[in-house]
């Protein structure tokens, strides 16, 4: 799909985007956007390479594709002088093969924030009352009458909840548990990021919109103790958080673990059978972060030997296959990667992807980038 055909520059984007603002951003600044419409969900390398051609100035691509020293060598060869990733993770780029032929690398962290916090927060929920197994029971026609022990789960409020990686995402999602849930707080991040300590408010719509030259000039924050003062002023029993000093101790005390940390050689198999051992046995695991930060070999066998043990997971270590097992285990509830799948959020993605390539094309800095 071709727009703007006489435009000057000449812009990929590897699979249609939700939304229109994208597309009209490119037109508008003389790009020729090209849009890739091949049935095949995941683009192998050839079928990037001979998507850029001759001459490309940049390229919008997602995280299913593989960004390393072959296609960034491509790129640059047809003159290409910026990619974006229409995601905020980007353990699918080599940034440094792209700094090496001199191509800019963008993301796109912020509009998905609240989006995936959401997700989390929906899996811990849907995981702690059963929601999954209790839909399919009454799909099934089992459903005979209210029973007093029928799907009994766990109530969150008091309970504590523990959040591995505390940057943007695992403070939303921190915010939406301590309260919605009133549940307590246990944290860790690996590269000591006091972001949980300033939440985010949910002010990035209004502010997208008006287009703010800088996420960073745009966030406000407000400390976690001064709502435990409000709750205490108002006469409910305060929620208690704390940074934990090693992430084995969010692991041990907490009831509902959500993991948020970047996919890097340092987080890989970073929940693997004994972090799992340490676990209570009826503990609650969310990932929507990257699949390959949990073994997923060692969780289905964890499932399969504690049956009060359960997880909700966005993501697999080798999507878009799950581990054998997984798929059979009641406790286990399975989403493919939708996490920053809302209406908004996608179309905010395809909008910073664009403003990220158009920003290196037309010489104004790039939107985001992945030390954002
Ligand atoms: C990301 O952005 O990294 C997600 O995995 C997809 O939204």
């Amino acid at each position: 799909e071709v727009y703007n055909p006489n435009g000057k520059y000449r812009v990929i984007s590897t699979k249609p985007m939700p939304g229109t603002r994208w597309i009209n951003l490119l037109i508008e600044q003389d790009c020729r956007l090209e849009i890739c419409t091949q049935k095949k969900t995941i683009l192998s390398v050839e079928d990037i390479i001979s998507l850029i051609g001759d001459k490309c100035d940049g390229v919008i691509g997602q995280l299913t594709e593989d960004w390393g020293e072959t296609l960034f060598s491509a790129l640059s060869r047809a003159g290409g002088k910026a990619f974006s990733n229409m995601a905020v993770g980007y353990n699918n780029v080599d940034v440094n093969a792209a700094n090496k032929y001199g191509v800019a690398v963008g993301n796109t962290p912020g509009v998905l924030t609240e989006t995936t916090a959401e997700l989390a927060a929906s899996l811990s929920l849907a995981a702690a009352r059963r929601i999954v197994e209790a839909d399919e029971f009454m799909r099934a026609g089992l459903y005979d009458g209210w029973l007093p022990h029928l799907f009994v789960g766990n109530l969150l409020k008091g309970q504590t909840v523990g959040v591995i990686g505390a940057g943007r995402i695992g403070s939303a999602y921190a915010r939406m548990m301590v309260e919605g849930f009133k549940m307590n707080l246990i944290y860790y991040d690996l590269y000591q990021s006091t972001r949980l300590e300033k939440f985010v408010t949910g002010m990035y719509q209004d502010l997208l919109v008006k287009s703010f030259p800088n996420f960073n000039q745009i966030l406000i924050y407000y400390k976690i103790a001064a709502y435990g003062q409000f709750l205490k002023a108002n006469g409910e029993q305060p929620v208690t958080w704390k940074r934990a000093s090693s992430m084995d101790e969010v692991l041990r005390e907490a009831d509902v673990i959500s993991l948020h940390p970047v996919l890097d050689k340092t987080t890989y198999h970073l929940v693997n059978k004994e972090r799992l051992a340490m676990m209570k046995k009826e503990a609650i695991l969310v990932n929507c972060s990257r699949g390959p930060v949990v073994d997923e070999v060692a969780l289905v066998e964890h499932l399969k030997a504690n049956p009060m043990f359960r997880v909700g997971l966005d993501v697999f270590e080798d999507e878009p296959y799950m581990k054998p097992g997984l798929g059979e285990m009641k406790n286990a509830i399975v989403v493919p990667h939708i996490a920053s799948a809302s209406k908004w959020t996608r179309e905010g993605m395809a909008t910073l992807a664009a403003l990220n390539v158009l920003g290196k094309i037309k010489g104004y800095p790039v939107w985001a980038d992945p030390n954002n």
